[in-house]
């Protein structure tokens, strides 16, 4: 399976893969211009401390990582992916950085997302829209599941090495 397929749908390849697969996310997070785009995110985002942050597509939880920080103690970050290998990499790695207080983990699919409407303050997706078919469908559930009045930032690629950040109130 090529990766651009394998992103799409992790769930799919096997667990040695999905494991390399989100070691990748780490490693590339550690690189100097992502550690700048993701600086960005947060800046953009603005998370604030007792915030409740969504993360759909959170992958090995990198991101859910760099927040949580932001909203402890009372605050919490939800990692949301459809492959339950990922998840399971993220809780691993939340919990030996001693954060799993601070982030939930849960398995479910960006075009229905498992949640009331208006529970968080807050929702982002970075590097998930290009994997998806219908990132109109992803978009309009953050928007339902985000309070009146919350921020909602998509980050992604559009086209090397540029990416993209896009603020949407709602
Ligand atoms: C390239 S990774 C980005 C991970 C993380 N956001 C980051 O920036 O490091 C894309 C993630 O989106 C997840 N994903 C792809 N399609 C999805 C969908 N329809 N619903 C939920 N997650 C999805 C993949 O499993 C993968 O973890």
């Amino acid at each position: 399976m090529n990766h651009s397929n394998a992103w799409s749908n992790p769930s799919l390849v096997d667990s040695t893969e999905a494991a390399r697969m989100a070691a990748s996310l780490e490693e590339r997070a550690r690189r100097p211009d992502q550690i700048q785009v993701n600086a960005t995110l947060l800046d953009v985002l603005a998370p604030l401390s007792g915030e409740r942050l969504l993360e759909v597509g959170s992958g090995s939880g990198v991101l859910c990582r760099l927040m949580a920080p932001y909203i402890a103690p009372s605050g919490r970050v939800t990692g949301l992916d459809i492959s339950p290998a990922f998840i399971a990499q993220a809780c691993r790695y939340a919990a030996e950085q001693g954060m799993a207080g601070s982030i939930a983990f849960a398995v479910g699919q960006a075009e229905t997302l498992p949640y009331a409407d208006a529970r968080f303050d807050a929702a982002y997706a970075a590097r998930l829209m290009l994997h998806v078919n219908r990132p109109d469908v992803v978009l309009r559930e953050m928007m339902r599941v985000v309070r009146p009045g919350g921020r909602i930032v998509l980050m992604d690629w559009i086209g090397k090495p540029s990416q993209l950040i896009v603020p949407i109130g709602n």
